[in-house]
């Protein structure tokens, strides 16, 4: 793993940031190779999820008001408890230092993990001092907008942006469910004391999806029969490991129902594609104890590493109605969707009747005005003395007993409103990054000498072709130069190295991923042709310059 990291400094993917000021743990940089690597797997994923599932993307302001975390639960669910040294004023999470001691902390109150850190005498990691008792903490970023000052957080997931616009997102999708928005983009999590590089970062970058759907419909996903063969590792919350396929879990109730099964294959074969081996892929149900709060089944992806052993890199969750509700209640806007009876029904219902030949000389040339509001009032909102309150031009009228009455109708009703419920697949870019990293990076002995090989996937690798003259002299450079320039404006992503013998040069490409590498020698000047070296197998074969972009 000191390998990958380092490699990936030296050549320029990821630098921690902030270095020149003595750094800041929880930030990187992603440099050249970094960026465009990170760019590709979002531009993978995109394939998979917004032109592959048809989930349109949407960007959004980092930057959140308080009432949107305050109705997510954010503000008052998004803590960790933490210990602060006495001594040197370090914070700990508190169950990671149990962790790290072997100590299962799932379930554990805050009262049981202090009592655990007295009992083994935990002391201060950095330097060894005595630790306070557990205080929670907030991981929002909070920040003041404006001279104001209004309070706002910076979000630390992209979803709640997709459920505040659900109005506007259902209109657009032609007020139909199911249908699934997409949002890559950053988030913000204050964590405590990270030291897991890519892993655990404070500023990350997620690629989710929001699946809006009728919750009596989440057993039967359209799409479903495409996946049902593809088999899934899975480690199910009661702890026995199973493979199964994506129908035998959802019929045997391992998991829930189809949508969550569906998106567990998605995130599979994305996974896949990305390059991670299938072997080092499970899944692994969340315990009712570490389930987050707006969740009620949640399935990782998780990825077994060489240095951090399984880790999670993709969060499938059924997250029912619990964001659409609390933002309904939180703003008083009615975020729901109709659905429609496949056959309508005639229901009696309860209305008030206005008495017109009383209400008339009353009320005049407003009667009818009033007539219509007492229609449209809740029959519930007739008071003990038979009154009931209208509010007319922004005056508010008690209409007396005896001007209206209840009445039975039998009406026609076409289908209902409902709060759709949400899965998501939320993808972390920066961990399945690492994990890409790492599995890609192989060393091999070849005549004598070690070689380095970033094996990423063609898809993904930061170069699509590296452009090589075998020498410098006789017009070979000028001619490889003029190869790189004819694929540059097909649009490959091409290197052009001179620099160092031919096999230094191979050498820096295979280290960086490139997939192939195109040389320019001496018979190129005799018959146009170049040769195309594969990184993987270093086999070569000859084309001619006019079919290496269509064989590339
Ligand atoms: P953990 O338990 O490891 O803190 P989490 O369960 O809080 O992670 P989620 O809230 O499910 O993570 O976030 C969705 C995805 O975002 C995760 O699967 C992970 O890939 C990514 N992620 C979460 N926190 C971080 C972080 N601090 N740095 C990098 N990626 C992160
Ligand atoms: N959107 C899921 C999470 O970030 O927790």
């Amino acid at each position: 793993m000191e390998d990958v990291i380092e490699l990936a400094r030296r050549r320029g993917f990821l630098w921690p940031s902030y270095e020149i000021y003595g750094g800041a743990s929880g930030f990187y940089d992603y440099g050249p190779l970094g960026a465009a690597l990170k760019n590709r797997v979002e531009d993978l994923w995109r394939r998979f999820f917004v032109i592959g599932e048809g989930y349109m993307e949407i960007s959004s302001p980092a930057i959140g008001v308080e009432e949107v975390f305050r109705a997510s639960g954010h503000v008052s669910h998004f803590v960790d408890p933490i210990v602060t040294c006495e001594k040197c004023g370090e914070g700990f999470r508190a169950d990671h230092l149990l962790k790290e001691k072997g100590v299962d902390t799932d379930g554990m109150t805050y009262e049981e993990l202090d009592e655990e850190l007295s009992k083994r005498k935990v002391r201060c990691p950095a330097c060894g001092g005595g630790l306070s008792r557990i205080n929670t903490f907030n991981l929002m970023f909070k920040t003041g907008i404006g001279a104001a000052g209004r309070t706002g957080y910076l979000r630390p997931e992209t979803a709640q942006n997709i459920f505040i616009l659900f109005n506007r997102l259902y209109e657009f999708y032609r007020k139909k469910l199911p249908f699934g928005v997409a949002q890559l983009g950053r988030a913000y999590r204050n964590e405590i004391s990270p030291r897991q590089g890519l892993l655990r970062l404070r500023e990350f970058s997620q690629a989710e999806a929001e699946v809006f759907v009728d919750p009596g419909s989440k057993d039967r996903h359209p799409r479903f029969p495409e996946v049902s063969h593809v088999k899934l590792r899975l480690l199910p919350g009661d702890g026995e490991p199973r493979e199964l396929t994506a129908a035998e879990m959802v019929e045997k109730g391992i998991v829930a129902h189809q949508y969550l099964a569906y998106h567990m294959v998605r995130t599979y074969q994305f996974l896949r594609e990305a390059g991670i081996p299938v072997e080092r892929i499970r899944f692994r149900q969340h315990r009712k104890t570490e389930m987050a709060h707006y969740a009620c089944d949640c399935w990782d992806a998780e990825v077994l590493t060489e240095r951090y052993g399984w880790v999670e890199v993709v969060g499938i969750a059924d997250r029912t109605d619990y964001d659409l509700r609390s933002h309904i209640r939180e703003s008083g806007v009615d975020l729901k969707a109709f659905l429609r009876f496949d056959t309508p029904k005639r229901e009696k219902r309860v209305i008030l009747e206005p008495d017109m030949k009383r209400l008339g000389p009353v009320y005049k040339d407003k009667a009818k005005e009033v007539g219509e509001l007492i229609r449209a009032s809740d029959p519930g909102k007739v008071k003990g003395d038979g009154s009931i309150d209208i509010v007319v031009e922004g005056e508010r009228l008690n209409i007396e007993k005896g001007m209206f009455s209840k009445k039975t109708v039998e009406e026609r009703v076409e289908g209902e409103k409902i709060i759709p419920h949400v899965i998501e697949p939320s993808f972390g870019i920066d961990r399945i990054i690492y994990c890409i990293l790492e599995s890609a990076r192989t060393t091999e002995e070849r005549n004598g000498e070690e070689r380095t090989v970033l094996r990423l996937k063609p898809a993904i690798a930061p170069y699509d072709v590296a452009v090589f003259s075998l020498v410098s002299k006789e017009g070979l450079d000028e001619k490889a130069f003029e190869v790189f320039e004819m694929l540059r404006e097909k649009g490959f992503l091409a290197l052009y190295d001179t620099s160092g013998t031919i096999g230094r040069r191979y050498a820096r490409a295979d280290e960086i991923g490139v997939p192939y590498a195109v040389t320019v020698d001496f018979q190129t000047l005799e018959d146009d042709t170049v040769t195309i070296r594969d990184r993987d197998t270093m086999k070569q074969e000859r084309v001619k310059i006019a079919d290496l972009a269509e064989r590339l």
